[in-house]
């Protein structure tokens, strides 16, 4: 029977009926705030495509940290500028390097904090490739031991996660191998393990200074266009041993997102990354669209698909408004 015995409409009658029997409930519990950091003392500079974001050196980063952490955020991922970029990236796995020396102070300052770093040469390379060139490739197993070292060196530091990026095959096993063997067994590996080849990195080019100086991507990223073989690279990784997966981008790919929230038992997350960003805050810059709405709908629907963890750059927003709500 339907309607006139079923009436859907009765429980959107009001507020508190909708909030009663709504399915999803967006939560600061599982954001994740990305950040910059560079080199220098007092340096914060914004990032033109992304309104809100900067390029911040070690002290500035933390005071933004420390309103992360009050905001009731739990966790920062960290992307680095080195000083001098090298073909081998050297600056990606030194002790000395931008992004270890901000995960010390993030855990001195705020040890509630948890830090995830993302592991990937890319930011590091004089080529801005995500591993080292051999003729005119991208080759993997070389990489492989780079990005172990890169890792090693963040949980000397003190990172509770690692979050390799790079999209090399066989790095979560080299990555837990050499965590295990060096006495780091509890730190998590986060695996972005299906990342495609997208056009809304973008923005994030720009912040992190990584754009590849020939070629592109599409060696070793996902191709846009394939969602069974995201389901194969997901359960490769957790083979290798990646605690959580995650896909990237977020709201291109909410098909991906759902697809491995069905097949797998594992924490997933998704990554709403600079494009996306972007493109909402320029919408809402010339007043086109209501930010604030537009951004909950995202996360909801984001947390929807199946994602429980969120990296999103309009995480310290989402947490003032979800504290109002
Ligand atoms: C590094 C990396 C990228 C992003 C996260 N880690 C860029 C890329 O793969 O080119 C993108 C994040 C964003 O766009 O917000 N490999």
């Amino acid at each position: 029977m339907t309607f006139p015995t079923h009436r859907p409409r009765r429980l959107r009658r009001n507020e508190a009926i909708r909030s009663l029997v709504r399915e999803t409930r967006p939560s600061t519990s599982g954001l994740v705030y990305p950040m910059f950091v560079c080199p220098g003392r007092g340096v914060r500079a914004e990032v033109s495509s992304m309104p809100g974001i900067a390029q911040q050196s070690v002290d500035k980063l933390l005071e933004e940290a420390r309103e992360a952490a009050e905001l009731g955020i739990p966790a920062v991922i960290l992307f680095g500028l080195p000083e001098h970029k090298d073909e081998k990236g050297t600056e990606a796995y030194i002790a000395s390097g931008v992004v270890q020396r901000a995960i010390e102070g993030i855990r001195t300052a705020r040890p509630e904090l948890l830090v995830i770093t993302d592991v990937c040469l890319c930011e590091y390379t004089s080529h801005g490739h995500c591993g080292v060139i051999e003729g005119k490739q991208v080759a993997n197993d070389p990489t492989l031991e780079l990005l172990a070292e890169m890792a090693l060196s963040h949980a000397r530091a003190g990172a509770h996660i690692v979050a390799p990026s790079d999209m090399m095959d066989g790095r979560v096993a080299a990555i837990r191998k050499r965590l295990d063997a060096n006495g780091f067994a509890d730190t998590a590996i986060m695996s972005y393990a299906a990342k495609y080849c997208s056009g809304f990195y973008g923005p994030f080019r720009e912040a992190a200074q990584s754009a590849p100086q020939f070629g592109d991507r599409a060696s070793y990223q996902m191709d846009p266009a394939n969602a069974r073989e995201a389901l194969k690279e997901v359960a490769r990784d957790l083979e290798e041993g990646a605690d959580i997966i995650m896909v990237k981008p977020a709201l291109p790919y909410l098909d991906i997102v759902y697809r491995v929230r069905e097949a797998f038992d594992v924490p997933v997350a998704a990554y709403n990354v600079s494009g996306e960003y972007a493109m909402v805050k320029s919408a809402a810059q010339n007043g086109w669209i209501d930010e604030k709405r537009v951004v909950l709908e995202i996360l909801t629907s984001i947390q929807r698909a199946g994602a429980s963890i969120v990296l999103t750059y309009h995480a310290k927003d989402l947490a003032r408004w979800l504290k109002a709500c």
